[in-house]
C-alpha cells in the first residue's frame, strides 16, 4: 500500500482530536498523544535505533506507537552500516526498521544517502587508497542509491539524499565527493533517488541552518535544484540546539528563507542540550576540571534547569505550529534522554537531558504542557 494511502487515517485522527482540543485527558486516552494532538499540522517523528527497531527496548517502542506517526533510522542507513563494503549490502537492520514502521502505519524516512561521515572507507577510493575517477564516483553513487531507494521503493516517504554538504561560510564542504566531483555530486544524487523511487520525497539536510552563511547557501542550492528540473520536496533542518543557540528568531529567518524558495521545511533532528555551550578552545587547562564543566548534572537536572530548558522547547514548538503551513514534519533525535547520542558528545560518559522524554520515560513538562495532561 502507498504511504499517502496509510497516512490517511493518521491525519483524520489528529483533526478529530484538534476539535476537542483544551479538554483534560488521562494519558491513556487517544487524545494525549503528539500525533493526535499534532497530526494535522505535520508529521511528528522520532530517530530509532537498533534496540528500539528489535523491540528490545520496550519502553521506547510503547512510546513510538504511541507519540509518532514517522520514523526514521538513526544509524542503519548509512552507508559505513548498510553498505560496508563494495560488494557487500547489510539491510536487515534497515528491512526492520521498514517494516516496523509499515506495521504501525508511520511515514518512514530514509537517513541518509550521501553523507562524508559514517561513509564506508571504500567508497571514494581505490585499492591503493587514491581518489577514484569521477566515473567511477558516480558509477558507485549510482549503485548504492539506486540499490537502496530501489529496495524500499514505495515503502519509504522520504529522503535526505545529501547530508551536511554545506559550511557555515557557506562554502561547499570538502568532501571526496566535492573533490573528485565538485559540486554537481548533489543534483547527480538527487537525480539517482529520483529515478530510483519516482515517487518519494527528496530532502536536503543540515545542521546550524540559523547561520547565515549556510542559510543563504543551501536557499541557493534548492533554487538551482529546481532550475535544472530536479525534485527536491523539503530543507531539513537539523534540530540540535542549546541553551543558547540558536535564536527562536533566527531559526525563524531560516526557515522562512528556505520555504521561500518553494521547498518545505522540515525539523528533522530535534533535540536540545540541557548542558552548558562548552567551547572546544576553552581555555580548561586542568582535565578534572574540563570534565565537570563538560558533565555538570551527572545525577540529575536541577529544577532551575530544566524550567529554562521546558520553556525553550515550547518557544521553539510553538513556532513550528506558527509556520506549519511550511512544516510538513518535525522530528525528534531519539526517544528518550538515556538513548541520546548527546550523552556521548564530546566527551563518553556524559550525561545529558535533550529529548521529549526523560530517562524513566515520562514526557517533559512542555510535553505534557502541549498535551494537556496533568
Ligand atoms: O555500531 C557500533 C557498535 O557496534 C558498538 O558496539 C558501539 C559502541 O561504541 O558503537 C556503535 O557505533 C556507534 C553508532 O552511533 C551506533 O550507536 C558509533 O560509534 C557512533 O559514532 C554513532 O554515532 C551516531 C552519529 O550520528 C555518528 O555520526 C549517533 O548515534 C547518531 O545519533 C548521529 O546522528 C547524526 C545524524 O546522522 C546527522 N546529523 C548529526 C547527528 C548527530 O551527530
Amino acid at each position: 500500500m502507498k504511504l499517502k494511502q496509510t497516512l490517511l487515517p493518521l491525519v483524520i485522527a489528529g483533526l478529530v482530536t484538534a476539535c476537542i482540543g483544551g479538554k483534560r485527558t488521562t494519558p491513556s486516552e487517544e487524545s494525549s498523544s503528539l500525533k493526535a494532538a499534532f497530526g494535522n499540522k505535520f508529521l511528528i517523528g522520532a530517530a530509532l535505533n537498533q534496540r528500539q527497531v528489535s523491540g528490545e527496548d520496550t519502553a521506547a517502542i510503547a512510546i513510538a506507537k504511541h507519540h509518532f506517526n514517522s520514523i526514521v533510522a538513526e544509524n542503519c542507513m548509512k552507508c559505513e552500516v548498510i553498505h560496508p563494503e563494495e560488494n557487500r549490502y547489510n539491510l536487515t537492520p534497515a528491512d526492520s526498521l521498514v517494516d516496523f514502521g509499515e506495521e504501525n502505519g508511520m511515514a518512514v524516512i530514509g537517513h541518509c544517502l550521501i553523507w562524508h561521515s559514517q561513509l564506508a572507507p571504500w567508497f571514494c577510493v581505490d585499492s591503493a587508497g587514491k581518489n577514484v575517477s569521477p566515473e567511477v564516483l558516480k558509477q558507485r553513487m549510482k549503485e548504492h542509491i539506486s540499490t537502496i531507494v530501489g529496495r524500499y521503493k514505495g515503502r519509504i516517504h522520504g529522503w535526505d539524499v545529501v547530508n551536511e554538504a554545506i559550511m557555515e561560510d557557506g562554502s561547499y564542504r570538502k568532501t571526496k565527493f566535492y573533490e573528485i566531483l565538485g559540486k554537481e555530486y548533489i543534483p547527480y544524487a538527487f537525480q539517482c533517488a529520483h529515478e530510483a523511487d519516482p515517487e518519494a520525497e527528496l530532502y536536503y539536510n543540515d545542521y546550524g541552518m540559523n547561520v547565515p552563511g549556510r542559510r543563504d547557501s543551501v536557499a541557493a542550492l534548492v533554487r538551482s535544484l529546481k532550475e535544472k528540473g530536479i525534485r527536491i520536496d523539503a530543507v531539513g533542518m537539523q534540530g540540535h540546539m542549546g541553551m543558547d543557540y540558536p535564536t527562536v528568531e533566527d531559526f525563524e529567518k531560516s526557515l522562512l528563507a528556505f520555504a521561500a524558495t518553494g521547498a518545505k521545511v522540515m525539523i528533522t533532528e530535534w533535540d536540545m542540550s540541557a548542558l552548558p555551550t562548552v567551547s572546544h578552545t576553552a581555555n580548561i587547562s586542568d582535565t578534572a576540571a574540563y570534565w565537570k564543566a563538560l558533565n555538570p548534572y551527572p545525577e540529575t537536572l536541577p529544577d532551575s534547569v530544566s524550567r529554562i530548558w521546558n520553556a525553550r522547547m515550547k518557544s521553539f514548538f510553538d513556532l513550528f505550529l506558527k509556520h506549519a503551513d511550511v512544516i510538513t514534519r518535525v522530528t525528534a533525535w531519539g526517544i528518550s534522554d538515556g538513548d541520546s547520542w548527546k550523552n556521548d558528545f564530546p566527551m563518553r560518559g556524559r550525561r545529558e537531558y535533550p529529548l521529549l522524554f526523560d530517562r524513566n520515560y515520562q514526557p517533559k513538562p512542555f510535553v505534557r504542557e502541549l498535551l494537556q495532561t496533568p
